[in-house]
């Protein structure tokens, strides 16, 4: 039987959702190749067992030089200006070896311990955000809420001085507006952020020579990591602090956006997650926030990799120096390895997703990732308990960007909460 053409990708239309055209792909075309946006030709991978299997194979190099194309040298594609700032020795950049020891020098530094001991300052960064607007009885969930968390416990977390992170909050605003739109502002934002790390590293590592007392934040981490045998240089450090700051941004913003508009479009789900999170049981807010991540989570792609040599993927044959994307949001919904893909289930317990990745690349904020989220919803949903949308899901827009799946904005309602503080959080 003639197989029907391929659905069209990366329109409008798509971009609201893309589930269906990813199950197309599953089934008629599971290692398809196609042009980008960018124009850029590209093979994507939407089966599970075939995205699981790319996603650890070796001879898939995460260096752009591998690229046939010339696309990465002219910055068509990548991160906008992390070539022209001279960031782009960074981890999702590299292979082994480098990134064997880049990768064990941030996870001495970004370790779970010190991600829990971040906890309470997450509470109190959440609680001061919806201060600012519960009384109100109304926001924009996206730019009051899931924008400025993660950028605010990032720069903490990495010890951006108080008085710098409201710099950092434009630099980041420029990359979320622009992204997948005109690269020049952002281009701009990222060689103003690259600077400035430069010197805060400059900075703080002639403090821990001046006075070797333990800083606790992640540069000083990474710097003291680094001063004991393991090699780093400035221009890595910088780097790291660059691809933590990005990697670590935009996806948990989305993670809160697309998981708050799946909890309000699910009302059964949402009400036993609020039911137990207001009994102050947790363990349904654990497997929630991994279904969140399943079902739509915010990297709809996995980043760029290269073929270095002729290999087969799901039995079709990719050329050397051809790009590989691998299409987390639709292996997460793939029949074969999930039961019934396409219902939110927040109890889900067989849920060994890719939202995070797979193999040496696996995301290293993942811990910091599941502590925001668990707090940003558990808190919406006891403080604001009848938080509901306040536009027509079909009048919502979604980011056009080509990795990253997330909304624009999420405007919501509820009964104003008497007695807070409207005022920003205090940095
Ligand atoms: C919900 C939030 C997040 C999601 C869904 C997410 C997802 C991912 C995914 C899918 C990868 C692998 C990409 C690939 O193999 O192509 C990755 C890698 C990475 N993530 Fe995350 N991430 C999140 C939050 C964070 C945070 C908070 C940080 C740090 C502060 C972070 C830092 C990184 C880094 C540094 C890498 C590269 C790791 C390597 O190449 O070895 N991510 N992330």
């Amino acid at each position: 039987m003639p197989v029907p053409h391929a659905p069209a990708l990366f329109t409008f239309e798509f971009a609201a959702d893309p589930y269906p055209a990813y199950a197309w792909l599953r089934e008629h075309a599971p290692v398809h190749r196609t042009t980008l946006p960018s124009g850029v030709e590209a093979w994507l991978v939407t089966r599970y067992g075939d995205a699981r299997q790319a996603l650890a194979d070796s001879r898939l190099s995460k260096n752009p030089v591998h690229h046939s194309e010339q696309a990465h040298r002219s910055g068509r594609v990548g991160i906008p200006g992390e070539r022209s700032a001279d960031l782009m020795t960074h981890l999702l950049n590299i292979d082994p070896p480098d990134h064997t020891r880049l990768r064990r020098l941030v996870s001495k530094a970004f370790t779970p311990r010190r991600v829990a001991e971040f906890a309470p300052r997450v509470q109190q960064l959440t609680d001061r955000l919806i201060d600012s607007f519960a009384e109100r009885g109304s926001a924009d969930l996206i730019h009051e809420f899931a924008f400025p968390l993660p950028i605010y416990a990032i720069c903490d977390l990495l010890g951006v001085p108080p008085e710098d992170q409201d710099d950092f909050r434009d630099w980041a605003g420029m990359m979320i507006r622009h992204g997948g739109g005109p690269r020049g502002g952002v281009a701009r934002a990222v060689k103003r952020m690259r600077s400035y790390l430069a010197e805060l590293i400059h900075r703080k590592r002639s403090e821990l020579t001046a006075q070797p007392l333990p800083g606790e934040d992640l540069i000083s981490g990474l710097i003291r990591a680094s001063d004991h045998g393991e090699h780093l240089t400035e221009n890595e450090a910088a780097a790291m602090a660059f691809i933590l700051l990005f990697a670590g941004f935009e996806t948990t913003v989305n993670l809160i956006g697309n998981g708050t508009y799946a909890l309000l479009r699910n009302p059964d789900q949402r009400a036993l997650l609020q039911d137990s999170v207001r009994r102050g049981d947790t363990s349904l807010l654990a497997t929630a926030v991994e279904e969140l991540l399943r079902y739509d989570g915010p990297v709809e792609l996995a980043t760029w990799r290269f073929a270095t040599t002729g290999l087969e993927i799901g039995g079709v044959e990719i050329p050397v120096g051809d790009p590989v994307l691998v299409v987390l949001a639709a292996a997460d919904r793939d029949p074969d390895r999930f039961d019934g893909p396409d219902t939110l289930d927040l109890a889900r317990r067989d849920n060994p997703h890719l939202g995070f990745g797979h193999g040496i690349h696996y995301c290293v904020g993942a811990p910091l990732a599941r502590l925001e989220a668990q707090s940003a919803l558990a808190s919406l949903l006891t403080r604001l308990p009848d938080l509901h949308l306040a536009a027509d899901p079909g009048d919502l827009r979604w980011r056009g960007g080509l990795i990253m799946r997330g909304l624009r904005t999420l405007p919501v309602g509820f009964t104003p909460e008497l007695g807070t503080r409207p005022e920003l959080p205090d940095v």
